[in-house]
């Protein structure tokens, strides 16, 4: 059987080294199941994996793609899962591709009437939005949490998760005014532009009690955020969008106690088990699935036209998810 793959022999400007390519299927194995793709997006880390300069490569030639949802369209002997079944695509085989085989016990079933665009979007960003809320400060309702590009997907699913747990969200972003009314849709508290960040205010605003910081992207506005934080705060960093080194003044980690960590979600589910990681799927799709949860998409494009998607992927100010059907 054949399939159509986005397929990087090196890596590189991903516009520039990605293109689709037909590759030989095989049969599924015993244990194994052959999955036809139904929807994918691309990431930030998609970008950074083609790149280079993520924290873990794939072996080149690769199939490019972690976070995209297929339905199983055969089953070898002895496999877990059955024909109509959707699943999470395989990331290790390459998520970007008509067709992949993949060992069932592996992978992670999506619950029947989950939206297909949300089901695709649900294995990378929400989880990590949970465990930054759940693994490093306890934050009680009517408390405030901050966060940089935070009109990103984790930013959004951020600001409607605290606002379900009735957590303040003063939301940092570039080009306010053209992003507040989307962002207060979502739940946003407060949207402050990221050129205008007063630290002052912000104390005030928030009483001094800012107890927890997202940083998504680097740079000045981290340095500008950890001087709006409360005593012994946490700022936890997920992303590094600009290059730029963050410069503070250590007098915050001696006098404010401030603390500041890094997660990732790879690393978590590298360290965990299977039943630990799904159990945090189920959590995200009850999320979706009652409507706490909701993203928004930018475009569509078929797997076929793999670089006019990648392009839309690396411009800025997107409404949302680059979107892969085929
Ligand atoms: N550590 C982890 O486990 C983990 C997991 C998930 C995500 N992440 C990271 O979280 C971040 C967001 O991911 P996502 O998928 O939600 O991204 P996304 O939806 O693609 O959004 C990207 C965001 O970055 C902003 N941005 C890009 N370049 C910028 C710059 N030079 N200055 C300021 N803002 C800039 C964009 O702002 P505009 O709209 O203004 O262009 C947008 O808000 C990424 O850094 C990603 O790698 C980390």
């Amino acid at each position: 059987m054949k399939s159509i793959a986005a397929v990087y022999n090196q890596y590189g400007k991903p516009t520039e080294v990605v293109r689709a390519q037909t590759l030989d299927v095989p049969d599924p194995g015993d244990g194994q199941v052959l999955i036809k793709f139904l929807r994918a997006v691309i990431n930030p880390s998609d970008l950074g994996m083609i790149g280079g300069s993520y924290g873990t490569l794939k072996t080149l030639p690769a199939v490019a793609g972690r976070e995209g949802v297929g339905e199983v369209v055969a089953a070898g002997k002895g496999s877990c899962l059955k024909v109509g079944d959707c699943v999470r695509l395989s990331a290790e085989a390459g998520a970007w591709q008509q067709y992949q085989v993949a060992e069932a016990s592996k992978l992670t079933v999506v619950p029947r009437g989950i939206d297909l665009d949300m089901a695709a979007m649900a294995f990378v960003n929400p989880p990590t939005a949970l465990c930054v809320l759940d693994l490093f400060e306890k934050l009680n309702p009517g408390d405030w949490f901050i966060q940089n590009g935070s009109n990103s997907a984790l930013g959004l699913f951020l600001i409607q998760m605290c606002h379900a747990r009735g957590i303040k969200t003063l939301n940092m972003v570039r080009n306010a005014e053209a992003k507040r009314s989307m962002l207060e849709k979502y739940g946003a508290d407060e949207v402050v532009d990221e050129a205008q960040f007063d630290a002052k205010k912000v104390k005030e605003l928030t009483g001094g009690k800012l107890k927890m910081g997202l940083n998504q992207i680097g740079g000045e506005s981290v340095s500008n955020m950890i001087k709006a934080m409360g005593k012994s705060a946490t700022i936890v960093t997920v992303g590094a969008m600009v290059s730029t080194p963050v410069r503070f003044p250590t007098r915050f980690l001696i006098f404010n106690d401030l603390r500041l960590r890094g997660f990732w979600w790879d690393d978590w589910r590298r360290t965990h088990t299977k039943e630990e990681s799904d159990a945090v799927y189920a959590k995200v799709f009850g999320m979706i699935a009652d409507g706490t949860l909701k993203a928004p998409v930018d475009s569509r494009f078929k797997l076929q036209d793999i670089s006019k998607a990648l392009e839309r992927a690396c411009q800025n100010s997107r409404n949302g998810k680059v979107v892969l059907e085929f």
